[in-house]
């Protein structure tokens, strides 16, 4: 009775897992009652949110099932589901599960006994896993949650380790620290927003400074991963209470900045971009070796065609 029961929610496509599913039912073949079906009408209508969604309400795990390639009745279908799932897998360590809670397989409407056997198998390897809990302990409130964000102190020393390989500067690095020295120096800014290296946590940080002296900490390179408009909206005090800011942004980041302003978030002439060319940056920082391999580029930069900002 205390044996851990996974609870995993089964998204199958109506045509040919469910009705292999059904066939098991039909044909009365011994299975673990642990998968709860929801049927659709082809995997490629399973959003990765629904996936969020299922573990949010309790699942251990979330299992992914319709036509073999080239049966899906909606041509491509379950190659989209496929493609769209080996994106999100890369999102799952973000987000705190674990990529073996989520399965994705193909069976048809005869395959009755692969079905028994894969929910056998899924369900055993689930339960190896243990509850999944990690969602919950990350939605309760943070201890630090309204402390204001990371800004620049002389104690917290950025530097470039002893045998970390950064990659190349961009070309315009230099330039974009002259502006920024340029604007603080002017007092057209109070704050310039740009990225660091950050020797303590060997990765490429948001930086805030708000001084002339400090834009030689200032860097710009394929690691430059993250998006610092989300530090822009009105509501992000402890950044608005700062003053006026510039901030260092790619094309596609100038992309969330026009959301910001058509949503009336912020200004246009409340905030200077310093916008940068960028070739592509790293899909993730912590797999970063010292060279830039192309399976290393984020899948967004593939098919990128803001190389070279607008609007700033
Ligand atoms: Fe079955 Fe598309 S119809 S996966």
């Amino acid at each position: 009775m205390t044996k851990f029961e996974p609870k995993i929610v089964g998204f199958v496509c109506n045509w040919c897992t469910y009705a292999g599913a059904d066939l098991a039912g039909v044909t009365r073949t011994q299975y673990r009652p642990n998968v709860r079906i929801v049927r659709v009408p082809c995997t490629g209508r399973v959003d990765p949110l629904f996936i969020i969604k299922a573990f949010e309400n309790g699942a251990d795990g979330v299992l992914i099932s319709g036509c073999h390639p080239g049966d899906c009745h909606y041509i491509s279908g379950n190659f989209h589901a496929k493609r769209r799932w080996i994106f999100f897998k890369g999102l799952t360590d973000f987000i705190g599960i674990e990529p073996e809670r989520i399965q994705y397989a193909w069976v048809s409407a005869a395959e009755a006994n692969k079905w028994a056997k894969m929910v056998d198998e899924v369900t055993e390897s689930i339960a190896k896993l243990g509850p999944f809990t990690r969602y919950h302990d990350l939605k309760k409130p943070l201890p630090d949650q309204n402390a204001p964000p990371m800004i620049w102190s002389e104690a917290w020393l950025p530097g470039i380790e002893e045998g970390v390989e950064l990659p190349e500067e961009s070309p315009s690095a230099p330039a974009l620290r002259e502006k920024a020295r340029e604007l603080l120096e002017s007092g057209e800014v109070k704050v310039v927003i740009g990225y660091c290296w950050a020797k303590r946590q060997r990765r490429v940080v948001p930086l805030f400074i708000s001084k002339p002296e400090e834009v030689s900490r200032l860097v710009f390179n394929s690691l430059c991963v993250n998006n610092l408009a989300v530090y822009l909206p009105k509501k992000q005090g402890d950044v608005a209470k700062m003053g006026k800011p510039a901030i260092i942004a790619k094309g596609c980041d100038i992309k969330t900045i026009v959301v910001l302003l058509q949503e009336e978030q912020i200004a246009r002439d409340g905030v200077v971009i310093l916008g940068v060319s960028c070739s592509g940056v790293v899909y993730r920082q912590e797999l970063w070796k010292g060279k830039m391999a192309p399976d290393l580029l984020a899948p967004k930069c593939f098919d990128c065609d803001v190389k070279t900002p607008h609007l700033a």
